[in-house]
């Protein structure tokens, strides 16, 4: 939920400091703030806001420090305020931490600090961090290595998730850091070190990573990086070399990263479809081998994720179950964890999660392993935490997604759920191979099928210019096309907070009709031939109560007429909310840009919840 990053090497710190930070905005930008070690001290700069406030300030002082720590912040505990802001020192100032994450038991350590005499300037549970290292730190047994020492015994006793980067002016040639439930990466570079929460943030410095784990330590030194386990045992680390183009991170002159990230849809599907299966060959996953023996003890698939994640499990669900014939479910991973549900080992669990670090999906996963079934992660990150609790992972290849507001992820899930579909199929000999065969082609065609949905953007720009000013809407649509609404009506609150519903659009007359009056919007999806006529009478309840309506379809409608319709290709229904959300995607952006609003980092939100 906060951005983290560390450099010790030759360079100024400071710089790649902001430029870390800048790339990790998307965490949490409600302050930011650093520390490096200036002559034999601790220089702290932070302020409430943007990067950009802090990056003010460094202008305004000449720091010279080869070491130093950064922290973009998303409020848990205290309110977005300059004393809230990380880095937070020790009362001695010897010692400075960033953090990620939340310390449970901070009221417990809170009172027991301040019963030894420390005091607290801020209101946030990271204060308890450097106060801890510096009561371990004096009142230690003698040891080669006090600092890490110091650091483990804080460590030890944590509640809670967090990654942390601590330094101090006792050893300012050192840096150490740690993670639970919390993402971090090292970058090794040649005589510099790196760390991050995110790969993109240090991409530009090196494409040498190391993935630290949970509970693991790593004491870096400009030339060195060792490792250590949580009884301080030392092990060696493989590195991983990431081939992301740092480009690819950056916005490639486009306005927005969200604007960007809609546009390179039809090739993160290309890459996503990779070399999973041509025409006339079954369906592969190099990393994969679930046996058919295995796949056909299982009676029950639940799919786990939050927000469009979840919706793109919603769109899985349909192939999984027509495919397949396994009775499937999708849950909201924060509802999952909490509700007993009925698992044992005749159950695959899927977790779809485009970073990885989603606190509730990753806890939905640990509790059905712990009661036996198998789990099986989709996610866009390598190495992410969730690939690393997962039995299987399978991966999107939507490169770094950067926007909060998830567009190329959620279209990747989707195409690769239903490819993942149809591998099972194939496995298990549940479905027609004609079928398959045909739905292989189509998904073949989606790339250049995108393409002309994105040349249609001119229409969308002009009906969201009309309905910018509207503070309710309304979204329809049955089978996938509701499942496309709820993900349409997401993305428009997220980014532009208008109000909105989705609604299966069979539901109208059960309530939601009564909120429909002259002049409201609402917008349908119609793809599925076998429900077009159906949703076409819903859609004449409401324009005969003075709706404005704007049709996403692939269908040719006769006699009826709507304000305005966006003509999508055909495809088969497995796959068409590839295409139909798309125009939903362009709607949101362009309604957030007529009002003036930041469409990559939307209020309240953060790109990673790694906090429940
Ligand atoms: O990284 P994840 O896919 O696990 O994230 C899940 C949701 O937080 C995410 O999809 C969220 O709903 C997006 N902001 C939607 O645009």
């Amino acid at each position: 939920m906060c951005g983290i990053v560390g450099y010790i090497g030759k360079q100024k710190a400071t710089p790649i400091l902001i430029n870390g930070l800048l790339s990790l905005e998307y965490r949490g930008y409600d302050s930011s703030g650093l520390a490096v070690i200036e002559n034999n001290s601790i220089a702290i700069l932070k302020d409430k806001g943007r990067v950009s406030n802090l990056e003010e300030l460094t202008k305004n002082c000449e720091l010279t420090s080869h070491i130093g720590i950064a922290h973009t912040r998303w409020a848990t505990h205290g309110k977005p305020s300059k004393e809230n802001a990380h880095p937070h020192l020790d009362n001695s100032e010897q010692f400075v931490v960033v953090h990620n994450g939340i310390i449970e038991n901070y009221h417990e350590l809170r009172e027991f600090l301040t019963q030894k005499g420390y005091h607290f300037l801020s209101q946030t549970d990271t204060e308890v961090i450097p106060n801890l290292i510096h009561y371990y730190y004096s009142n230690g047994i003698a040891d080669e290595d006090p600092f890490l020492r110091a650091v483990k015994s804080a460590v030890d006793d944590l509640k809670g998730s967090y990654a942390i980067e601590v330094i101090s002016k006792l050893y300012p040639d050192k840096m150490i850091v740690v993670r639970k439930d919390s993402p971090l990466v090292i970058g090794k570079g040649n005589g510099e070190n790196f760390v991050a929460s995110d790969i993109p943030a240090i991409l530009s410095y090196t494409k040498d990573f190391y993935l630290l784990d949970d509970n693991e330590y790593a004491v870096l030194s400009a030339d060195t990086i060792h490792f250590y386990d949580n009884t301080l045992s030392e092990h060696s680390k493989a590195i991983k070399n990431i081939e992301w183009d740092a480009t690819a991170a950056e916005k490639n002159g486009y306005e927005d990263y969200m604007l960007k990230e809609i546009y390179e849809q039809p090739n993160a599907i290309r890459e996503t479809i990779g070399s999973h299966f041509t025409l006339g060959e079954k369906c592969s996953f190099d990393d994969l081998s679930i046996e058919k023996d295995y796949l056909s003890t299982i009676n029950k698939i639940f799919i786990v994720a939050c927000g469009t994640a979840m919706h793109a499990g919603l769109v899985g669900k349909n192939a999984m179950e027509k495919l397949c014939h396994i009775p499937t479910e999708v849950d909201i991973a924060s509802e999952f964890r909490y509700r007993d549900p009925i698992i044992d080992e005749k159950t695959l669990c899927i977790y779809i999660s485009q970073s990885g670090e989603t606190a509730d999906t990753i806890a939905a996963l640990k509790l059905a392993k712990s009661k036996g079934a198998k789990t099986l992660a989709v996610s866009n990150v390598i190495g992410s935490s969730i690939t690393r609790e997962a039995d299987y992972t399978i991966y999107t290849h939507a490169g770094p997604e950067i926007a909060v507001a998830s567009t190329k992820a959620y279209t990747s899930q989707v195409v690769l759920m239903v490819i993942l579909a149809i591998y099972f199929a194939e496995t298990l000999n549940s479905c027609d191979t004609s079928e398959l065969e045909s739905l292989k082609s189509d998904i073949l065609d989606l790339p250049s099928k995108l393409e002309a949905v994105l040349d249609e953007t001119r229409t969308i720009e002009r009906f969201a210019k009309k309905i910018y000013t509207e503070h309710d809407m309304y979204f329809l649509g049955r089978g996938s096309d509701y499942y496309v609404a709820m993900e349409g009506s997401l993305k428009l609150k997220e980014i532009s907070y208008i109000h909105s519903e989705a609604y299966a659009a069979g539901e109208l007359k059960h309530g939601p009709i009564a909120l429909i009056e002259n002049g409201v919007t609402v917008i349908s999806i119609l793809t599925n031939p076998n429900l077009v006529e159906k949703c076409i009478s819903n859609i004449q309840e409401v324009i005969t109560r003075g709706a404005k309506t704007l049709v996403i379809t692939n269908q040719k409608l006769h006699n009826v007429h709507f304000d305005f319709v966006v003509n999508i290709p055909e495809t088969n229904s497995f796959i068409s909310p590839i295409l139909s959300v798309v125009p939903l995607q362009l709607l949101s952006y362009y309604i957030a840009k007529n009002k003036g609003l930041d469409v990559d980092k939307p209020r309240n939100l953060a790109k990673s919840v790694t906090v429940e």
